[in-house]
């Protein structure tokens, strides 16, 4: 058995907040007891609604916040201390995409030199080699010189989010969070975007975490596919299996919900209920309150994830195979 590349073990994160200006604090689950691994190569989408504790997850597997509880494991080594040299050393290998590309770009500097800036900042290289390694970065993401010598203002958002990429790319890492990174663009630029990375990671071997609440991109990009519900995974498996036999009932609305060739939109389960809501978890199962097959046992059992078949792992009572856990602990 080859070591993960990343390998998360029961991992949560609960913040604390004041509700108003006056009010009480109240605790925020925003991960719970969350484990997974990603071999080399491959692509892990995480996918969920908003709340459901994806950046969290992101922010703790790159060893930007610190989890709860548990450990974060990157390539057999636990995620060394920020601002460590074990850390630097880690981070050179790990790299990040978000949504906001303008944000992640100094506006007053050319592109070239932020594409540069991890190579000057981990001392990668003499002049001449971090030049041609810029000029062959840009052209990894279809780019060239010329597009190098902008600032960011003078870009499109599609373009800037490949300077970001070719950014991330720079120090040659193996592993990449993709957090939302086409969220922010046009759907025609997405796709494109999307194609690129998919490109890059085969020919560079990468190895991916994913992060959207586009179902179709998540379908396009991954290998496996993890569905979140309020801080939990409720539904983990290879993704073409996944998408075409979803078991939670959770993952099946979304997959309903979700436009596929053939599928027709009467076909559709609409979630009824409100959205998650990480500060009033429901009891049980807390998915049960917008669950069309809920029963009385869903209120006060949580389930846990458990493997119907060696592909997959579900967390809901109605699959068989199922096992819960007497009262919610959150
Ligand atoms: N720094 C923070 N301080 C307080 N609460 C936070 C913080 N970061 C996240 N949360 C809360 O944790 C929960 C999960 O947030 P998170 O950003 O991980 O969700 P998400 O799945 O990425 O959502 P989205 O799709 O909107 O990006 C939310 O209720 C959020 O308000
Ligand atoms: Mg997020």
């Amino acid at each position: 058995m080859t070591t993960p590349q990343v390998e998360v073990q029961a991992i949560s994160r609960t913040y604390r907040m004041r509700s108003g200006l006056f009010g009480r604090p109240i605790s925020v689950r925003a991960v719970d007891n969350l484990s997974f691994s990603i071999q080399k190569g491959e692509t892990l989408g995480i996918v969920g609604e908003s709340g459901s504790g994806k950046s969290t997850t992101g922010r703790m597997v790159l060893g930007l916040e610190p989890p709860d509880q548990g450990s974060v494991h990157f390539d057999g080594a636990p995620i060394a201390a920020p601002g460590t040299a074990a850390w630097c050393a880690q981070r050179a290998r790990m790299q990040m995409i978000f949504q906001d590309p303008l944000g992640a770009l100094d506006r007053r500097l050319a592109v070239a030199a932020q594409i540069r800036e991890p190579l000057d900042i981990h001392n990668i290289g003499t002049k001449a080699e971090r030049d041609a390694r810029v000029h062959e970065l840009l052209r990894s993401v279809d780019l060239n010189d010329s597009h190098g010598a902008r600032y960011p203002g003078a870009l499109s958002g599609g373009q800037r989010q490949r300077i970001v990429l070719a950014r991330a790319l720079a120090t040659k890492p193996d592993f990449l969070v993709c957090d939302e990174p086409v969220s922010a663009l046009d759907v025609s630029i997405q796709a494109q975007v999307v194609n690129l990375l998919i490109d890059l990671q085969a020919r560079l071997g990468l190895t991916m975490l994913f992060i959207s609440h586009d179902l179709r991109v998540i379908r396009q990009i991954s290998s496996k596919v993890a569905v979140m519900y309020l801080g939990r995974i409720v539904e983990f498996g290879d993704a073409d299996d996944l998408f075409a036999r979803p078991q939670h009932p959770y993952t099946q609305a979304l997959v309903s919900a979700s436009p596929a060739p053939g599928r027709r939109s009467s076909n559709r389960i609409v979630l009824t209920g409100d959205p998650p809501n990480p500060a009033a978890r429901p009891s049980g199962c807390a998915f049960h309150p917008r669950c069309r097959h809920a029963t009385a046992r869903c209120a006060v059992e949580v389930p846990q994830l458990t493997a119907p078949d060696p592909q997959r792992q579900v967390a809901c009572h109605l699959v068989a195979g199922a096992s819960s856990q007497a009262q919610d602990a959150a």
